[in-house]
């Protein structure tokens, strides 16, 4: 059954819906055009890494794991499409950030072609490998990718027209928040797994995309930054969303709990990486919203469960966040 069907996400839905113009959110002009100054300056160039041969993929230095978390990485970024439809609906009262929009997605897409480029040059590389004979770990590799990946990106697709992770009711600060933290986490993820990682060619394409990624936060954080300015009031519907958040896999992967996991096995494989991902999160969400409201959002919220209701009611303890950030500090 899809993760899709069994959960409903619980977003504060005792909210009215909202008419366009109540959407507006959010950037000057100004900002938007500093945004595509900063994108024309530091973009990365895709043509250059598709020129990149199969034969520089290091198969030897690949694991199953890394074959997973680059396919689960591709998956999750395939939506775009879909994402920014639903955005610029949300938006179409706003015309600068439409615009912003448009930016947004091109880098977006981006990720996902070198990605799925990147897939393509690992089965060269595999089968022109099993064809020489193999080595130690081909057979293992060859079995981790998955051969209907095509049929996987479908999925996703028509997942997203269903349920895009944001509800219509939402204020545009709440937006802002959830986006802001889903691309926080995104970019962590990338940045940690592009040091675990032995293979040299999916390291430098993360790095590349983590660095996206940071760009896309920080742009979404300083508009929560101007919603919270013009409108403090709106403080107490951003706590709750961000108590609500799940990453996008949630509701686009069948198979998400196994991705995750898998995922944050790969990027934060000790438990000293694991506590400091933590203290970055907390670090960032503070930063958005204050510290007593940090600390609201984690021990009230889902955090546990991405989001969705969790009947074990599994919760983080205040105790257990301050010793961890305190311990960060003291180190
Ligand atoms: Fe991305
Ligand atoms: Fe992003």
């Amino acid at each position: 059954m899809s993760k899709l069907a069994k959960s409903t996400f619980p977003f504060t839905g005792a909210q009215p819906p909202l008419t366009p113009s109540e959407r507006r959110t959010v950037p000057s002009r100004d900002e938007v055009i500093t945004f595509f100054k900063t994108h024309e300056r530091v973009s990365w160039s895709l043509t250059e890494l598709l020129e990149i041969p199969w034969t520089s993929i290091d198969v030897d230095a690949l694991t199953p794991a890394d074959i997973f978390v680059a396919e689960s990485a591709l998956l999750v970024e395939s939506n775009s499409p879909d994402y920014v439809a639903n955005l610029i609906e949300y938006y179409k009262a706003d015309q600068d950030i439409c615009d912003f929009i448009m930016m947004w997605a091109i880098e977006e897409w981006k990720h996902y072609y070198v990605l799925a480029d990147y897939m393509t040059k690992v089965r060269t590389a595999l089968a022109a490998r099993a064809a020489n004979g193999g080595g130690c770990n081909v057979t293992e590799l060859a079995a981790a990718i998955r051969q209907d990946l095509g049929d996987d990106v479908d999925d996703v697709r028509a997942k997203s027209a269903e349920n895009w992770g944001i509800p219509p009711h939402y204020l545009p600060a709440q937006l802002v928040a959830s986006t802001s933290l889903q691309e926080f986490v995104t970019a962590e993820f990338y940045r940690n797994h592009a040091q675990r990682t032995k293979e040299p060619v999916l390291a430098n394409i993360e790095n590349l995309l983590a660095k996206d990624e940071t760009r896309h936060e920080m742009f979404y954080e300083e508009r929560l930054k101007n919603c919270l300015e013009r409108d403090p009031d709106v403080m107490s519907a951003v706590v709750a969303a961000l108590k609500e958040f799940g990453m996008p896999g949630a509701y686009l992967l069948n198979d998400y709990e196994k991705r995750r996991s898998a995922m944050e096995a790969a990027a934060f494989p000790t438990l000293g990486s694991k506590r400091d991902a933590f203290v970055r999160l907390f670090a960032k969400v503070e930063r958005m919203i204050g510290r007593a409201n940090a600390m609201r959002v984690f021990t009230e919220g889902n955090y546990l469960s991405d989001g969705v209701d969790d009947p074990s009611r599994k919760k983080m303890k205040p105790e257990l966040i301050t010793r961890m950030i305190t311990r960060k500090l003291s180190a």
